[in-house]
Formats: C-alpha cells, structure tokens, sequence
C-alpha cells in the first residue's frame, strides 16, 4: 500500500493532485466525472474582492499542443465565493461522492497589493470562524496588472514581489502558496522575494505569453489580442522552472504545465515538485485525475518507493 499523503507547505493533501485555478470552475463543477477521492485538494478560480467580467470574447483559442487563453480572471467576488461558493462545494462534493470534500486552495489576484491583502484576510476570517471548511490554502496569482505602477505585473519585479508576499503574509496562517510566472530570465531572486516575504510554498507554472492570428484577416484571433498557452506544449519548458526552483529553495513545490498523464507529473516530482495540479487536460479528458494518480502509485510500486513523498527532488543525475 503506497503513503501518497504529501504537505505543501503546511496543507496536508491526501493525495498529490490538485486542479489549476481556472481550468476546474469553483470545485463543484466535475461532481460526478471526477473521482474527488485522487484529489488532494481542489483549486479554484481565481477571485479578487469584487465580482469582475473578464475580457471580451473569442477569449480562448485552441493551438498544436494546448491553447492559448485571455479569459482575464472573470469571477464573482470574495462575497458570493465565501457565502454561496464554499458551503455549496462542501456538501455537493459530500453529495455526490460520499466523502467529504477535499480541501480547497483557494487562487486570489487583485489590482494593488490592499486588494490581495483584503481579500486574504476575509478568507482567514472565515477559515478561523467556520472551522472544518474547505477553505484550506491561499494561492497568490502574481501573474496581474498593478494598476499603481502602470500595468506591470506583480511577478515581474522581486521587489515589488516581496513587498506583495509580505503584506498578504500579515493577514493570513493559512498556508500561502506563491503562484509565479514562468517569464522571467531567471527564476530564484523570484523564489527569495518569496521565501523572504514569508510564503510557504510555490505554485509554478503560470501559462507562457502567447498570441494567434488568423492570417485571413490579418487580425488577432482573440478580442484581448494576445493571451497565455497552458497544455501539453508547454510542459518540459515547465518541468525546467520547477529544476531550477528545487535547486533554490527549500519551499515546497507545487507544479503544473501540460500535465496530461502520470509520467508528466512523475517527471515533475523527479525535479522537486511536492504536489502537481492538473489543468487544460481536465477540458478534454477529466478521467486524467484518476488515471494520473493510478499511475503515480503504480510507478512507486514498481520502483520500490513506499510513499509518494519520496519522489519529490530524486532525479538521479
Ligand atoms: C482557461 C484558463 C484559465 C486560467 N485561470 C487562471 C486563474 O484564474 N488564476 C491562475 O493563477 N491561473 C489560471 N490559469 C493558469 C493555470 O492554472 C495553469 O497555471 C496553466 O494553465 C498551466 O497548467 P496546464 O498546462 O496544465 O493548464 C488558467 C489557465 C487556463 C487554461
């Protein structure tokens, strides 16, 4: 019998797999085509403080090897999510499945650091006030615009990263996770903003910017012009920030990019992931949830580990 609990900093997940916010709606969506059981946790859309649109359609389009996506964070507000979303996952996932529902992560992103900092602390409000909720886990998408320095994003300057990980830190004891983009030339003084500004875990990786035109019209193809390519394309460009992270940390590792089938999220524990999330795969094929996890215990069985955990960083080499 293989262990496959893993800790990511803090959230302890019965399984190794997660969903990547945005490609599993708020949780409760897959009832009854997932098997929650091969979940260690769930991770929701991303939410900010108040209800947002997105941007205009087509938003999404499908490429060789993955799509590229401008959905640009469509979502309903920390209000609805806290006072509809979470009790309605908790007892539809109880529903349907039988078990009680794995413990969510839950993807915030803002428009200034006040926002981030606001919206983590009425999560922790409502953790603390409604003990045994799934609300188990903060993930901060640094991959948005600050509206106060002119639309640079909050992961491209370690500075200004720091100084985003420590005021969301004040707010929260739940476990904070730190999702980073995969643009940058060099990954870890991106890991020590984090580690320094108090995170107890990484999320990588965000999609790679991308863009499609459609060469008859000589236009973009999405309204948003350009967007982000998530799939199984961009999957070894991923498994080499994942490396590249092991190797500067001690910050557990949450990773994902074109995890399609269980040697894609081995190859990611190899590198020094502690837990992988499954993301445009599940549009497709939800079944991969538990196929990804089969195939995870099978190749501990068959290589003589006893837990999952001890995948994690054993790439020989
Ligand atoms: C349609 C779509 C929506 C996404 N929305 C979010 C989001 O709200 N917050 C976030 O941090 N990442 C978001 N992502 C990025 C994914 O969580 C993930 O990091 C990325 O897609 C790479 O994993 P994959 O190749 O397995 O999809 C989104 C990705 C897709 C395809």
């Amino acid at each position: 019998m293989i262990d496959t609990k893993v800790n990511l900093g803090g959230l302890e997940m019965a399984a190794p797999l997660t969903t990547a916010s945005g490609t599993f709606g708020y949780g409760s969506e897959y009832a009854g085509l997932v098997d929650y059981r091969k979940l260690g946790a769930v991770t929701a859309k991303g939410i900010r403080i108040g209800k947002w649109p997105g941007n205009p359609m087509p938003r999404h389009c499908e490429v060789p090897g993955g799509l590229v996506n401008a959905i640009g964070l469509q979502g309903t507000g920390i209000d609805h999510f806290l006072g509809i979303t979470v009790p309605w996952y908790a007892e539809s996932i109880e529903e349907v499945s039988g078990a009680k529902a794995p413990p969510m992560i839950v993807n915030i992103w803002g428009g200034s650091v006040d926002e981030y900092a606001e919206v983590a602390r009425r999560l922790s409000e409502y953790a603390s006030a409604n003990p045994g909720s799934p609300v188990g886990a903060i993930e901060c998408n640094v991959s948005c615009p600050n509206v106060k320095a002119g639309g640079h994003t909050f992961g491209q300057d370690p500075a200004v990263l720091n100084g985003l990980v420590s005021a969301v830190r004040k707010e929260t004891s739940l476990p904070l996770i730190v999702k980073l983009a995969p643009n940058v030339p060099d990954i870890r003084p991106y890991v020590k903003a984090c580690e320094d500004g108090g995170a107890d875990a990484l999320a990588l990786i965000n999609t790679i910017p991308a863009m499609v035109i459609d060469i008859e019209k000589r236009r973009p193809v999405l309204a948003n012009r350009t967007g982000g390519l998530s799939g199984r394309g961009i999957h070894p460009a991923a498994v080499k920030v994942v490396y590249d992270a092991y190797r500067a940390t001690k910050l557990p590792i949450l990773a994902m990019g074109g995890v399609y089938e269980a040697k894609d999220a081995i190859e990611f524990m190899l590198a020094g992931a502690t837990a992988v999330a499954l993301g445009t795969v599940l549009f497709t094929d939800p079944g991969a949830v538990g196929d990804v996890y089969d195939g995870m215990v099978d190749y501990c069985e068959r290589h003589g580990f006893k837990a999952v955990a001890e995948l994690t960083g054993s790439l020989e080499g």
